[in-house]
């Protein structure tokens, strides 16, 4: 019975579609807002530069990866080559520099697992962090961005993933919960395995980059991948349905690891990702596709794994008996 009723619903989700689409439009951000953002990396460049000539400023993160929604926050992360300087230093004499600049809310977080500087711009009204030397997020912003030119519906259904994250509150990772970058990464992972996504990195390698020693390659020549999904039409609120119906009820949170690395599912025990290690546990387990030893479902934990699952049914119940569901997916928590 339950299967004839999985196969009822999924003959008329794609009329649902138009929705999530329109919801979509609206969360993208504007050409005007991107060229603003862009200003700013100009200004701040030719401000850092002045002190630091041969540091360079990357955009990464949403603004740059194309998974971002209007009015997020800009993630900048500052590359530079200098011994004589510790980070935390780096971190102070940066904030010094901005403060010169005319740039307000400057606050250097030292402290931080991630130690960032905090700006507002008062001309464009951005606010924005500054990271320095943390150029593997640079890296993993292309991958994705790279990924998102592949197939539109990547984007789409991310974007709309993001939405239901925020407004149910499971895209906080000091409460436990999972990251965006999480959440895109799971997004491409369930493409890959219906095909409309390759596996980039299992591709003959075009694009190589070298990181803190670390060697890394991919096939970066999207192009040549345009027209790659195009044999499956399924369409966006049916992909919805399958990502929620997926992480609610067909994932083995026992033995199985997401992976876009290898556009697979492996088993947390090849990983030796079976126990908790101090904080980290492994109770939702997401592969990063460069660190390969970081577990981005390492901050779950024993009271938001229950949560998230929990969230992860209630939405895939949504989208199979909701008349009407992209009012009650994205009702506040
Ligand atoms: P929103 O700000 O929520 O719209 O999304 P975002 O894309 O900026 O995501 P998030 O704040 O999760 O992460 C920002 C960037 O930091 C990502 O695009 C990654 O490049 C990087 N990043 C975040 N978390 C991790 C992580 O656990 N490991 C690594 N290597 N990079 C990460
Ligand atoms: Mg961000």
């Amino acid at each position: 019975r339950f299967q004839r009723r999985v196969r009822a619903c999924r003959y008329d989700i794609d009329q649902f579609t138009p929705n999530f689409l329109s919801i979509f439009d609206s969360l993208v951000p504007s050409e005007e807002e991107i060229a603003k953002q862009n200003q700013l990396v100009i200004t701040l460049s030719r401000l850092i530069n002045k002190e630091w000539p041969n540091s360079k400023l990357y955009l990464y993160g949403s603004c740059a990866n194309s998974f971002g929604f209007s009015n997020s926050d800009i993630d900048l992360c500052l590359s530079i080559d200098d011994k004589e300087m510790s980070k935390v230093d780096i971190i102070l004499k940066l904030a010094d520099i901005l403060q010169a600049g005319n740039l307000q809310n400057i606050q250097a977080l030292t402290r931080a697992r991630v130690p960032i500087v905090k700006l507002m711009d008062p001309d464009t009204g951005l606010s924005c962090d500054i990271c320095v030397n943390n150029l593997l997020a640079v890296v993993n912003t292309k991958l994705l961005r790279d990924y998102a030119q592949i197939d539109q519906r990547l984007r789409q259904l991310a974007f709309i993933v993001k939405h239901w994250a925020k407004s149910r509150r499971v895209n906080e990772t000091y409460q436990g919960t999972l990251s965006s970058y999480s959440y895109v990464i799971m997004c491409i992972h369930l493409l890959q395995l219906r095909r409309i996504l390759p596996c980039l990195q299992e591709m003959e390698a075009t694009c190589y980059v070298t990181v803190d020693d670390n060697h890394y390659a991919y096939f970066d020549q999207m192009d040549k991948l345009s027209n790659y999904g195009a044999h499956n039409n399924e369409t966006l609120s049916s992909l919805l349905w399958a990502f929620f119906h997926y992480w609610a009820y067909q994932h083995d949170y026992t033995q199985d690891v997401i992976s876009i690395r290898t556009g697979k599912i492996i088993s947390k025990h090849m990983k030796d990702w079976t126990r908790r290690v101090g904080n980290d546990r492994h109770l939702i387990c997401i592969e990063d596709p460069f660190e390969t030893s970081h577990d981005l479902g390492r901050v779950v934990d024993k009271f938001s794994i229950k949560i998230l699952r929990e969230e992860f049914e209630r939405a895939a119940n949504i989208l199979q008996y909701d008349p009407n569901p992209s009012v009650k997916l994205f009702e506040p928590y």
